[in-house]
């Protein structure tokens, strides 16, 4: 599956295995009982699909949402078993990005096949890359066989607004960065609910910087420079958790 920027393919892994030491830690220390776990920005599932595995004894109700509705599609229909296409020529890739009806099989050509996974960022057969996507239709299936027990439903973080007991992991658009995906994101307004929600939940952000408030950093990868949606980072993702 492309590693787009923005989404948690390569260290996916990795956030995963944090998420699961840090909250069955505090949980334990603070009495708190996980009754399940949340992804309000779910995309391409980059950690998200390494969560179950880790809390297979645990019993949890498993939820995923996002606002693109086209990739909630794709979700819900690889887990009753659709093969997502395994080509893809630039004529059909500029009708499904002009199509305003949302489908899987927009979700899945919108970020396979365009440059850097970008949603419809651009056709990947203008950049020199191959447009044959077989491993990644493989992959969507692999990855939908391992959340078939999750929830996907299509809608804005604040769907999620009324979860008690829950580990809620968000991926937003990261701060001051130009958002791909639609309407401008609210950072300040999304802060805010993160401190609201971890009155009752463990929460956990992926940002560049520590968000205002109670936030602990937990994880931290190598720097890897770069510039991001017209801003110079120094490329470390970064997570919190709001204590
Ligand atoms: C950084 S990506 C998440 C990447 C994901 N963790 C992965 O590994 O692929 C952010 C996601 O948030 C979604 N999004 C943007 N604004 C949103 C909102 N207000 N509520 C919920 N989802 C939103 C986008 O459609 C996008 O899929």
């Amino acid at each position: 599956m492309t590693s787009y920027h923005g989404g948690k393919q390569r260290i996916g892994k990795a956030l995963a295995e944090v998420i699961y030491d840090v909250a069955t830690e505090v949980a334990e220390d603070d009495d708190f009982v996980i009754k399940g776990y949340c992804e309000p920005f779910c995309g391409m599932l980059g950690v998200y699909q390494h969560i179950p595995d880790l809390f297979d004894d645990h019993k949890l109700k498993y939820k995923a949402g996002d606002t693109n509705e086209s990739v909630i599609k794709m979700w819900n229909a690889a887990q009753k078993g659709w093969k997502p296409p395994t080509t893809c020529d630039e004529v059909q890739y500029d009708r499904l990005k002009a199509s305003k009806t949302p489908s899987a099989i927009k979700g899945f050509v919108g970020h396979q096949c365009s440059f850097g996974g970008i949603f419809f960022g651009g056709f990947i057969g203008r950049y020199g890359k191959s447009t044959s996507i077989v491993t990644s239709a493989d992959k969507v299936r692999r990855i939908a066989s391992e959340v078939d027990g999750v929830s996907f439903t299509h809608g804005s973080y604040t769907q999620f607004s009324r979860l008690k007991g829950f580990i809620i992991y968000c991926d937003p658009p990261y701060a001051g960065t130009q958002c791909r995906y639609g309407d401008r994101f609210d950072t300040d307004k999304f802060w805010n609910w993160c401190r609201k929600m971890s009155k009752d939940n463990l929460v956990f952000v992926s940002e560049y910087s520590k968000p205002p408030g109670d936030a602990v950093e937990v994880y931290r990868s190598k720097s890897r420079p770069t510039k991001a949606f017209g801003k110079k980072t120094s490329g470390a993702e970064k997570m919190f958790m709001y204590e």
